[in-house]
């Protein structure tokens, strides 16, 4: 067979293959093949310095329109390819711009949360600090600090979760109760912290979790807040615990609510008290809720025992103050009438999405 003949088979066995070809890949192999260093037609063009001189000028030619053929054929090719390949993957990646929009859905803050915010609002607005304090407390800050005598029942083991040490092997473990080391059950022993680390004037509340051994059911929790108050400074009566106790139960539970003070006991405060709220839901004539007396309890107060101040090195011939510790879901039970704590544990969506 003549070059000539070479030539052009070489062209139309390229340009069968090239039409054949269904992927970019291919198509590039077929141009290795037959224009590569190795490939067909540029063997076929090294044979040209076998012939004459005279052949040369027309198969030089047609090696020439050859090359060029191919060459278009492939750029032909290679450009239909491109666009198939375009097309399939626009046709995968496509998004249905009409289908609903998957609604992003956000949660709310818990009611607990909600009103201890509340609660802090209220005292900034009277010029209050915020305060924080540890979980886990000592004896000393939980009771002793606060005038708790030392065989005050809630010091027991049955009122309190102490924190067992592990005792190594070999060694009897701490018996529950003999640990100085518990979970705070109050949060009045931030007003033990917070008055040695400041000196009067002081304005200051403190939310927080405490902890009792109780078993959760509709009016106790285990584990509930606690907002506690304390103000010590020059003068301070009982007529600023009530005007200020006062104005918190009205901004909190409404203007028309009523309060009584009902002298009580607690350790750390002399004279003590229990404020009631007059009834939401009957108005304060008596109700299942109220239990009849028209009357809701809410939280616990008093003028600052001396014995308190001087254990936290505060001259107590100087100073004078009064604190108060609020009950934060017993706030959340009395404002939306809840008839069981637990549900504000429960995490069921149905109910906490209503705050
Ligand atoms: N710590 C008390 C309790 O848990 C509440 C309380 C009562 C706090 C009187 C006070 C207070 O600061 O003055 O029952």
């Amino acid at each position: 067979m003549s070059l000539t003949d070479d030539l052009r088979l070489i062209g139309e066995q390229a340009q069968e293959m090239i039409a054949g070809v269904a992927s970019l890949e291919e198509l590039d192999a077929i141009r290795v093949a037959v224009m590569g260093k190795k490939g067909s037609l540029t063997a076929a063009m090294k044979g040209m310095g076998k012939l004459a001189p005279e052949e040369r000028p027309q198969v030089g030619k047609l090696a020439n329109e050859v090359r060029a053929r191919v060459e278009a054929e492939l750029e032909a090719r290679k450009a239909e390819l491109s666009a198939i390949a375009m097309q399939a993957r626009f046709a995968k990646d496509a998004v249905d711009v009409t289908l609903p929009g998957r609604g992003l859905s956000l949660g709310t803050q818990h009611l607990i949360s909600q009103i201890r915010e509340e609660i802090e609002d209220i005292f900034c607005g009277l010029g209050y600090i915020v305060a924080d304090g540890p979980y886990v407390e000592t004896t000393w800050y939980n009771f002793t600090a606060l005038n708790a005598p030392a065989d005050h029942p809630s010091r027991s083991a049955r009122d309190s979760f102490y924190v067992v040490d592990n005792a190594p092997e070999g060694k009897e473990p701490l018996v529950l109760g003999d640990s100085d080391v518990l979970l705070r059950t109050q949060t009045s022993g931030m007003q033990v912290h917070f008055m040695e680390q400041n000196k009067p004037p002081i304005y200051m509340i403190c939310p927080g979790t405490v902890f009792r051994p109780d078993t959760a059911d509709a009016n106790h929790l285990p584990q509930f807040n606690q907002v506690e108050g304390l103000v010590v400074d020059e003068g301070i009566t009982f007529g600023d615990l009530k005007g200020t106790l006062d104005y918190f139960t009205r901004e909190i539970f409404g203007k028309d609510r009523a309060t009584r003070y009902r002298p009580h006991f607690f350790p750390f405060t002399e004279p003590s008290c229990e404020v009631d709220v007059s009834c939401g839901v009957c108005g304060g004539k008596g109700c299942r809720f109220c239990k009849n007396t028209g009357w809701l309890e809410i939280l616990g107060c008093g003028m600052v025992d001396p014995n308190v101040l001087e254990n936290c090195g505060i001259d107590s011939e100087r100073y004078t103050g009064f604190a108060f510790g609020i009950g934060v879901e017993r706030v959340a039970a009395l404002r939306y009438d809840l008839p069981d704590l637990r549900m504000l544990m429960d995490g069921d969506m149905r109910f906490l999405r209503q705050f």
